[in-house]
C-alpha cells in the first residue's frame, strides 16, 4: 500500500533531475559579436526571468506537506484532486521560494471539494505489480477554501486567472513553479523550483492509454532541458501570462520513474470552468 501510494504520487508529481541547470544559459555567441543595443534588447526579453522564481510564480503555493497548488482568489487554492490521497491537505503556504525557514504566510484549509467526476485509473496503488508504466487519473482538480483570506499583493503572492481557451496551440510555451521531489521517491524539495514546459498537440500523447483530450492537457519540456515532473510537483498550476490552463496530473512513465523529456499531463482548466463557478463563485 505504502509502495503504491508512492508510485502514484510520483506519477503526479514528477519533476526534475535538471533542476539544478541555471535558467539563463543560451548560446549568445562570442561576446565581441553583442552590441549594447543588443544587449539591453536581450535583458527586455528576459525581464521575468531576472526575478526570483517565487516572484515569477506568485501564485504558486505549496498544499499540504507534499503537493503544489495555484491561488486564485485570497481565498481559494486550486489543485488536483488525487492529493487528497498523499497529503491532509489542512493547511497551505503561500508568497515564498522556501518551505522550511519561516518565510511565507501559511493558511489553514476550512473546505476542500473535489471534483465529482474525479477517479484514478485501475491499479493505481498496484502500478509496480502489474508493472503499469503510468497511471492516469480523471477530472483531477480540487478547491480548497481558506480559513482567512490572503493579502495579495501582487508580487510573492498573486491570484491566476482561469483560463477558458477550449485549445490551445502547440507549441505556446508554459511552465510551473512548485517544490517536488529531485528524483523518483525522494523527498520534497526546501527551494522552488520552475519547470519550463510547451503544449504538444492531443495526437501527441494518444500513445498514452490514459489520456484524455476531454480533461487533460498534453504538455513536454523545452529545450535544452526537457524538464519534467516528480513526486511532490502534483497539483502544481500550468502558467502561460498569469493565467492557469491546467493543474499537474500524471506523467508518462511515472509509476517507475522521473525523466527529463517524459510527457507531463495537467487536468484542463477549461473543461471545468463552470463547475469552478459553481463552487466558488470566480
Ligand atoms: C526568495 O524570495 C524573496 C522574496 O520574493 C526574494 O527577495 C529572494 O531574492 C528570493 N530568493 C531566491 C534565492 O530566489
Ligand atoms: C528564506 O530563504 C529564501 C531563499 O531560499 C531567502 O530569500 C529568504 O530571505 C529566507 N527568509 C528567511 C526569513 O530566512
Amino acid at each position: 500500500m505504502t509502495v503504491g501510494v508512492f508510485v502514484f504520487f510520483a506519477l503526479l508529481a514528477c519533476t526534475f533531475v535538471y533542476a539544478g541547470v541555471p535558467h539563463d544559459v543560451q548560446s549568445l555567441g562570442s561576446s565581441s559579436d553583442i552590441n549594447n543595443n543588443e544587449i539591453q534588447i536581450i535583458n527586455h526579453e528576459n525581464e521575468n526571468e531576472q526575478k526570483p522564481i517565487n516572484e515569477q510564480f506568485p501564485t504558486a503555493v505549496l498544499f499540504g506537506r507534499t503537493c503544489g497548488g495555484t491561488i486564485i482568489s485570497p481565498t481559494w487554492i486550486l489543485t488536483a484532486g488525487h492529493c487528497t490521497l498523499f497529503t491532509s491537505g489542512r493547511d497551505i503556504l503561500a508568497g515564498t521560494n522556501n518551505t522550511e525557514n519561516g518565510s511565507g504566510l501559511r493558511r489553514r484549509v476550512k473546505r476542500l471539494v473535489i471534483h465529482p467526476r474525479f477517479s484514478v485509473g485501475p491499479y493505481w496503488l498496484d502500478a509496480d505489480r502489474f508493472n503499469i508504466k503510468e497511471v492516469g487519473a480523471r477530472w483531477d482538480f480540487l478547491l480548497a477554501e481558506l480559513e482567512s483570506p490572503l493579502p495579495l499583493n501582487g508580487k510573492t503572492m498573486a491570484a491566476a486567472q482561469l483560463d477558458d481557451v477550449a485549445r490551445h496551440s502547440p507549441g505556446e510555451e508554459v511552465g510551473y513553479a512548485g517544490f517536488g521531489a529531485e528524483e523518483h521517491g525522494g523527498v520534497m524539495r526546501e527551494k522552488m523550483h520552475v519547470m519550463d514546459l510547451e503544449i504538444l498537440a492531443d495526437e501527441e500523447c494518444s500513445n498514452l492509454v490514459e489520456f484524455d483530450k476531454q480533461d487533460m492537457i498534453c504538455t513536454r519540456g523545452r529545450p535544452p532541458r526537457y524538464d519534467s515532473a516528480c513526486n511532490g510537483d502534483s497539483g502544481s498550476g500550468l502558467i502561460r501570462n498569469g493565467k492557469i490552463l491546467g493543474v499537474a496530473s500524471w506523467v508518462e512513465n511515472d509509476a517507475h520513474e522521473c525523466r527529463n523529456g517524459a510527457k507531463v499531463i495537467f487536468s484542463r482548466v477549461a473543461s471545468v470552468r463552470d463547475w469552478i463557478k459553481e463552487v466558488t463563485n470566480i
